[in-house]
Order: C-alpha cells, then sequence, then structure tokens
C-alpha cells in the first residue's frame, strides 16, 4: 500500500488486513518496552491545516511506538500564512527527509492531489479532507465494532467479521467524511447500515447510497441496533438555514438521556438493545448530538475509540512504510 486516500478505495481484504495488524500492534500496549524498532530511520510528518486533537496525537504516539522520527506541521503559525502553497509546502518537508506524509485539509481531494500529483515520492495518508474522507476514523471505528462483537460472542476479534452488524449513522451527514468512510468501509465488510438525519443535514445523492435512509432515530433505535454512531454537528461548515433549532435538533435526533433511558428499559426486559454500543468520533458537542449521560454511560465507546485509533494508526504507518506489496485485489478507486 504506497497511500490510504479513502476507504472507497480499500479492498475487503486490505481492510481486513489492516485491522488485523492493529489488533497485533494494540499488543505492544501491553509489553513492558512499548516500541517496535520497525521504522527507526524513517519520517512521518504530520502536516496538519485544520485542528485536531485526536487524530494529530494519535498518528504522533503511533509513528513514535514504530520508533520513526516525527515531524508535526501545523498551518497556523507557518508560511502558509504568507501564501505558501500545498505543492512548496509539502515538498519543503520531503526536503527535510518525510517518507510519510499525514495530511489534514479543509479542501477536500487535497490528499488525492498530493499522492497523485507527482509534487512528492513520500507515501500520503488523508487524516481528513474536506467533506470526503477520513480513512483511519473509519478502519479504529470498524476495529473498535469488530472487538465489541468478539467481546459480546466470545471470539477472537482477529477471527470476527462484520457481516449483518446494524449500524446506524446519525447526524450531520451532509458535512461529515467520518460518515462517508463508514459508509463505505462498513459496507465493504457487510454492515448494515442506516443513515438517520434531519432531510437538510443529508446530501441530495445519499439516496444512492448502499444504506436505508430515516428521519426518526426512535423507530431506528425500536428496530434495534448493534451501533448508534453519533456524528459531531459541524457549525463551522453549516450555514443557518441548514441546521434546525439546536434545541430541536437535540430533542429529535441527539442521543439524549431520555434515549438512553428508553434503550436500558428495552435492555432490561429482554430486547436486543443490551448490546447496543454508543459511538462518537469526538469532539462531541455534549448536550447537542449527544448528552453528558449517554457519552459518559456504560454503553459508550468514545474512549476505546480513541485508544483503538493508535493501533489503528502503527498498522497504517506499517504497511505504508513497512509493508509488501500492493494487495493485487485492491481497487485504487471503486466508485461508491
Ligand atoms: N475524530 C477526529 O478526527 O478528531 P480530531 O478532529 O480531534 O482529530
Amino acid at each position: 500500500m504506497k497511500h490510504l486516500l479513502s476507504t472507497a478505495g480499500l479492498s475487503r481484504t486490505t481492510a481486513i488486513g489492516l485491522l488485523d495488524t492493529a489488533e497485533r500492534m494494540s499488543e505492544v500496549e501491553h509489553r513492558e518496552v512499548r516500541k517496535l524498532p520497525v521504522l527507526r530511520g524513517r519520517t512521518v510528518v504530520n502536516l496538519f491545516f485544520e485542528d485536531s486533537t485526536r487524530t494529530r496525537i494519535s498518528f504522533e504516539a503511533a509513528a513514535k511506538r514504530l520508533s520513526a522520527d516525527v515531524i508535526t506541521f501545523a498551518a497556523k503559525g507557518s508560511s502558509v500564512s504568507k501564501g505558501e502553497s500545498l505543492k512548496d509546502t509539502a515538498q519543503t518537508l520531503e526536503a527535510m527527509g518525510a517518507d510519510a506524509v499525514v495530511i489534514r485539509h479543509a479542501s477536500s481531494g487535497a490528499a488525492e492531489q498530493l499522492a497523485r500529483s507527482g509534487w512528492i515520492d513520500a507515501g500520503v495518508v488523508n487524516a481528513g479532507d474536506g467533506t470526503h474522507e477520513h480513512p483511519t476514523q473509519a478502519l479504529l471505528d470498524a476495529f473498535t465494532l469488530r472487538r465489541h462483537r468478539a467481546a459480546v460472542a466470545g471470539t477472537d476479534p482477529a477471527g470476527t467479521d462484520l457481516s449483518g452488524i446494524r449500524v446506524a449513522i446519525v447526524g450531520d451527514v451532509l458535512h461529515s467524511r467520518v460518515a462517508r468512510s463508514n459508509l463505505w468501509l462498513l459496507t465493504t465488510l457487510g454492515a448494515d447500515v442506516t443513515l438517520v438525519a434531519p432531510p437538510t443535514l443529508l446530501p441530495v445523492g445519499a439516496a444512492g447510497w448502499p444504506a436505508r435512509i430515516s428521519y426518526d432515530l426512535d423507530e431506528v433505535l425500536a428496530d434495534g441496533v448493534d451501533a448508534v454512531m453519533m456524528l459531531r454537528v459541524q457549525a463551522e461548515r453549516m450555514h443557518a438555514a441548514f441546521f434546525p433549532t439546536a434545541r430541536e435538533y437535540a430533542r429529535r435526533w441527539g442521543f439524549d438521556a431520555a434515549r438512553l433511558a428508553a434503550l436500558d428499559t428495552a435492555s432490561a426486559a429482554g430486547g436486543p438493545a443490551a448490546e447496543t454500543i454508543i459511538m462518537h468520533p469526538g469532539p462531541m458537542n455534549r448536550g447537542l448530538e449527544i448528552a453528558a449521560e449517554a457519552a459518559d454511560s456504560p454503553r459508550s465507546t468514545v474512549l476505546a475509540q480513541v485508544r483503538n485509533g493508535v493501533s489503528v494508526r502503527m498498522a497504517v504507518l506499517y504497511q505504508l512504510l513497512a509493508g509488501g506489496p500492493d494487495e493485487a485485489a485492491d481497487a485504487e478507486t471503486r466508485s461508491p
């Protein structure tokens, strides 16, 4: 694998290979010496044109646990403010020895541009581009779902597949690269996905996507899901006209205390909701798309997702910088 730009371009074989490698990487966490020497002498550059806490820091931790050198670049405070282009910035960082570039950018397609333009030879990882994709978030979400399913079934995560797992992706789908990457990856892995959103926060083309669409979160929860993935409301990408009022949004599409109580009541009555988990990629708008009661409940996997992100990003960097040749089965540009 030379680059990781999207999950739409990821074959089932490659995706499962990455999840299995991440399982092996997570074992490093439990060792006394938490470092593997496999990327010694290699340099990973974190090239972040948009803010990030989880993704940037976990790529940094992942690279360091594989013994790579890490250079972190934040556009704020750099020569980007003087008008330096993406091409010149990337070439400058490669001249400092970058073997892999992890890029987050506000423009959809920026990672693809960097990888395909020939400006640099380094491998490129998309750490979130506009509203397009966030492939490592989807991989860590799939990793979390696989571990959950394995825990419920009492099986080994590495041998557990996600066929038929029911996932509701809820909220601001329109602006969400997390929703898109999860939809493509979960579909590839055989999951059954429902998108739940206000009509104004669904893209026009969503009717053609491989997912059921619902506007009613309570109905979807009552039908039973294995996981409900709450999306951050992206106020920074939104026009006021799109948005139901915050109060209406929280009441109709937020995972609030009442919905948590209903889920707990349904599971106490012996329903399938006993095993339903609540996911969120972070950062959370508490009180809007998710209430504190839900975010901090035993059903919440928010912090497990963060932990799993390090193992998944170790697997991605390892595959990019020390892995074998491209898997023949990988279709680079599967059109979803
Ligand atoms: N989930 C996610 O991408 O979080 P950050 O913006 O903090 O990286």
